[in-house]
């Protein structure tokens, strides 16, 4: 019988996710399974949660990685929080916020957006502005914006959201990792990621993160939270304790990958490794600058683990994509929603990140344009 993964090319993956997997982090998918109560795999299970509260930069309690990807943690944040009625504010600049939206809104939720040119950061004087008018119980903003390359100032909306008494709810699915993610410091109340982007382990699972004030507003719900698989309340009662109580079947070798993908990180050291991203990222835009291609996002709030890229007029975009994964074994990603078309998305996204990975693309590139 032909079996399809004997056939798979190993592909340079440089669009905005998923990136290149380290070889301890395949060998720690193929680790035998233990039983999801085994108290050897209950002690992965703890070390995985206490690199998870340091590279959150976090004391909360309630850290862990949920089982599914990035959107299951989006899910995860709105779905505990949120109860019929409640007012939340979502600040949007790309297709994650109004992802964001959406979710909120179908559990109930009386949603207000503010929108904000794609490629272009929220600006924190329309959110002082919108913050002094109106109340709300949740107000929600994405870190890093994958389908533009933009970083929002977290830290400055933090302080207001703080100020008004609402409970600040971040996505760093493409931060984390790459740039330094301080929920403690930036007073952030739910925070969830996913692991593959800078964290380098294959996309499943959502590590995310509850403040006590946070954590309190679940308990004291009205009704039950109304998703039974993400329910924090049930599940904590598998992650903590002295008597774990079973939840759901824990996707033991996605949790082996996650913790080796933690040790490597550590083990070269976080600042090192926000360096090599933001030193592979000058080389980068430098190559581009100097084939003559422009960045769509300005310096100041440029990310370093996804470069948007304009597509000069006369190039047909779908194709260079598509000469760069047959001819050169290479991944880009295209743009979204309004960008579509119109940019390309590369992503330097942690084991990505590396100078060889680079010139390779560089080089391509530029054979590719030339043609
Ligand atoms: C900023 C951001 N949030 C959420 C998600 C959703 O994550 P997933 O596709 O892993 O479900 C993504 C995925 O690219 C993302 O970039």
């Amino acid at each position: 019988m032909k079996n399809l993964l004997h056939n798979i090319d190993k592909v340079l993956l440089m669009g905005p996710g998923p990136s290149c997997v380290p070889g301890e982090v395949y060998k720690a998918l193929s680790c035998n399974s233990l039983g999801h109560m085994d108290y050897y795999f209950i002690q992965i299970m703890d070390e995985c949660k206490k690199l998870l509260q340091e590279l959150f930069n976090t004391n909360n309690r309630l850290t862990l990685p949920v089982s599914g990807t990035g959107s299951a943690g989006m899910e995860t944040c709105f779905v505990n929080l949120v109860e019929r009625g409640d007012r939340v504010l979502i600040l949007i600049n790309g297709v994650f916020g109004k992802r964001m939206a959406d979710v909120a809104g179908r559990l109930g939720a009386r949603v207000d957006t503010l929108e904000f040119e794609w490629g272009m950061p929220v600006e924190s004087d329309r959110v002082a502005e919108q913050l002094a008018h109106e109340t709300y119980k949740i107000v929600a903003v994405v870190h890093a914006e994958t389908s533009t390359g933009v970083r929002n100032p977290v830290e400055a909306i933090g302080q207001m959201v703080r100020e008004h008494g609402a409970l600040y709810l971040v996505d760093t699915v493409t931060s984390l990792g790459g740039i330094p993610v301080e929920a403690d410091r930036w007073g952030v109340d739910a925070l969830y990621s996913g692991t593959q982007k800078c964290l380098s382990c294959p996309p499943g699972l959502s590590p995310v993160t509850f403040s006590e004030r946070a954590v309190q507003v679940i308990s004291n719900r009205s009704g039950k939270v109304p998703n039974w698989y993400l329910d924090m309340n049930m599940i904590i009662q598998y992650w903590e304790g002295k008597k774990r109580v079973y939840h759901h079947t824990a996707p033991i070798n996605m949790l082996y990958a996650l913790y080796q993908a933690l040790l490597v990180l550590f083990e070269e050291g976080i600042e090192q490794v926000f360096e090599r991203h933001i030193k592979e990222h000058r080389r980068l835009v430098a190559g581009l600058e100097s084939m003559g291609l422009e960045m769509l996002v300005s310096s100041e709030y440029r990310l370093p683990m996804l470069n948007s890229v304009k597509v000069p007029t006369n190039v047909d975009e779908a194709a260079v994509r598509s000469a760069l994964r047959k001819d050169h074994l290479i991944e880009i990603g295209g743009g979204l929603g309004p960008l579509a078309g119109q940019i390309w998305r590369i992503g330097l996204m942690g084991h990505t990140a590396r100078e060889e990975n680079v010139e390779r693309l560089l080089l391509a590139l530029k054979t590719i344009l030339k043609r």
